[in-house]
This record gives structure tokens, C-alpha cells and sequence, in this order.
């Protein structure tokens, strides 16, 4: 197992049995552990609301491997969240299709709406805005996607439908 800088061991956190268990599961689907990086942040995002640098250190204790090894793969994929998110997290894609049919309309809108530009969390903790790489939903472009949930064909008029629609 790779040793820690001390103030990182001390910050590692161990999860309850059953993620502890969710995880080995997860670990046990691969030839290599390391394989099993990507649903691991996921579960540790999920627990500890985005992958912070004791997550980090957690996850490379796990599998065997540096914390650069998590930075690398942390750092590329923008569903991972390095900082807290709001309870609502906006991602509005920008890649070719979203362009051309509006995406800078739809998060001016929403910017304007809000009060924060990408990259920003309303300061209820309610919304975060960001900007992602393509959703895979370029054929009903722009698209956005709040959660888990998709919106696709947007106009700034279905946006505040369903800003309106989101609970408390
Ligand atoms: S370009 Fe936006 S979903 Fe693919």
C-alpha cells in the first residue's frame, strides 16, 4: 500500500460497511484494481458531496495507488466535482452542436437569472453552474443536464420552466 503524507492520512475517512462493500463489489468486477476508478469516485462523491483531497487520498489508498494517479483521472472528467456543488448542478454543454443552436443564450439566461456565472453556486448553496464537454444529446442540442436528469431542445423559456419546476 502507498504511503501518505501524514496530514492526508489523518484526514482519510472510511465509509460505512455497506459502501465499504459497494466498493469491493466494484473492485472485484476488474482484472486491476485501478480499473475501478471511475465508479469509485462516484460512490465517493456521492458520500462525501464532491472529491475533496481526503477523497482523493482515500481513493488511492483503495487501489493501490498514487494520489497523482487520482488527480490525473479527477481533474479530467468534469462529472467530477473538485469543489461543493449547490443542491441543484446546472451543467450546460458547450461543445459544437450546443454552440451553434444557443448554449451561450441558455446560460447567459441563466446566469442572469441566478446571479452566478459558471463556475459559481448561488450563495443559498441552491444552484451551481458549469459548463461541460458534449452530453451525448447533440441531436435535440442545447442540452443541459441538472442532477442525473437531462433537458434537451432548451430555450431560455424551458429553462425558467424548469428552474420553476425544482423543488425547494
Ligand atoms: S454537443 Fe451538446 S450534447 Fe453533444
Amino acid at each position: 500500500m502507498n504511503p501518505l503524507p501524514k496530514e492526508i492520512e489523518e484526514e482519510i475517512q472510511s465509509f460505512s460497511p455497506e459502501v465499504e462493500a459497494e466498493i469491493d463489489r466494484h473492485i472485484a468486477k476488474y482484472p486491476v484494481k485501478r480499473s475501478a476508478i471511475l465508479p469509485i469516485m462516484f460512490i465517493v462523491q456521492r458520500e462525501r458531496g464532491y472529491l475533496d483531497a481526503a477523497g482523493i487520498a482515500y481513493i488511492a489508498r483503495r487501489l493501490d495507488l498514487t494520489i497523482t494517479d487520482v488527480w490525473e483521472v479527477a481533474t479530467f472528467y468534469t462529472m467530477i466535482n473538485l469543489k461543493p456543488v449547490g443542491k441543484y448542478h446546472i451543467q450546460v454543454c458547450r461543445t459544437l452542436s450546443c454552440q451553434l443552436l444557443g448554449a451561450e443564450k441558455i446560460v447567459e439566461h441563466i446566469s442572469k437569472r441566478l446571479g452566478i456565472k459558471p463556475g459559481e453556486t448561488t450563495p443559498d448553496g441552491r444552484f451551481t453552474l458549469s459548463w461541460v464537454e458534449c452530453l451525448g444529446s447533440c441531436g435535440t442540442a442545447p442540452a443541459m443536464q441538472i442532477g442525473f436528469d437531462y433537458y434537451e431542445n432548451l430555450t431560455p423559456e424551458r429553462v425558467d420552466e424548469i428552474l420553476d419546476s425544482l423543488k425547494e
